[in-house]
């Protein structure tokens, strides 16, 4: 159970962690605080769930045992820069800022105890999966909260270098935009053979939705699936033929290795 949490930045994230924390109990609304600029915003986070609001970031800072920013990247410089000096020190920072590294956020802050996490959207609906560290000095109990607070939007894997949360940047937090990409092409070529779009769509979904559970459940290697469906001169050995010849896992490779490359980069100038 959380005493109080406080958002900073009430957009999408925001209210996704919001409804999930409060769908599993962890707080009440009452001790929950959200600001944001819009006063219309402050009304919809209030009619939807119970919540306080403000458009003071300072005051939302002030009033909770751990403060979330939510905002964007390009909005974060200014944030910090507000709170600089502001907090107490047993206050948990949860930054989900994609890029924002814990040491810029630390010298903005002045403030040492800071947990940075890599979110991905399919958060929003409380299946995504977040890559989270945090500096040391946190005791179990302020770790199991963090954790707590992160399985409201999903699966969350700890990691104990920050490292890793560039590298996860590059798979699970880019990781959707390459699945709805391989999901549209799949869509594209069976509307090409003659399916209407509308069942080309469910064709795909369907399918992709089912291997993965398939996949998952069965605790195979994807190759050993993928073997057990390729007859020798059939249509998927045919197919595979063409996805190599065309350079697939490759492209995948390098894709995900330039994602990395642009995410060390662009770490570098978040909250700056
Ligand atoms: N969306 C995702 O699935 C996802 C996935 C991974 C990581 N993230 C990270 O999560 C963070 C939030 O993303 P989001 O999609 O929730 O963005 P969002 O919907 O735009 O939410 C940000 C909110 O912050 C408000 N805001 C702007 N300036 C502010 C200020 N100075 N002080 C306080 N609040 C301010 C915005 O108001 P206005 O709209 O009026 O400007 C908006 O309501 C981002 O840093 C992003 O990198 C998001």
């Amino acid at each position: 159970m959380l005493n109080t949490i406080s958002f900073i930045g009430g957009g999408v994230m925001a209210e996704a962690m919001i409804q999930g924390i409060l769908a599993k109990r962890l707080v009440l609304p009452e001790h929950v605080t959200a600001s944001d600029p819009r006063q219309k915003r402050h009304q919809e986070l209030q009619d939807l769930c119970g919540i306080r609001c403000t458009a003071d970031n300072r005051a939302a800072a002030r009033a909770s045992e751990i403060v979330v920013f939510s905002v964007k990247p390009q909005v974060l410089g200014t944030v910090l820069e507000e709170l600089r000096g502001q907090l107490r020190p047993e206050q948990m920072v949860m930054s989900i800022v994609a890029g924002a590294r814990i040491a810029t956020m630390r010298e903005a802050l002045q403030h040492d105890a800071i947990v940075r996490v890599m979110p991905n959207t399919p958060a929003q609906i409380g299946e995504g999966i977040s890559v989270w560290t945090a500096t040391q000095g946190f005791s179990e109990e302020k770790l199991g909260q963090a954790r707590d607070i992160l399985q409201a939007l999903g699966k969350e894997i700890y990691m104990e270098d920050e490292k890793f949360l560039d590298m996860a940047t590059a798979v699970s937090g880019t990781g959707p935009t390459y699945v709805f990409l391989v999901m549209e092409a799949l869509i594209d070529a069976a509307v090409h053979l003659g399916f209407p779009r509308h069942i080309a769509y469910e064709l795909v979904t369907e399918t992709m939705r089912g291997s993965i559970i398939y996949a998952m459940r069965s605790g195979k290697h994807p190759a050993e699936l993928r073997n057990l469906v390729t007859s020798p001169g059939g249509t998927s050995a045919e197919a595979l033929y063409q996805l190599e010849k065309g350079g697939l896992r490759t492209v995948l490779s390098k894709a995900v290795w330039a994602a990395y490359e642009r995410s060390k980069f662009l770490g570098g100038s978040v909250g700056r």
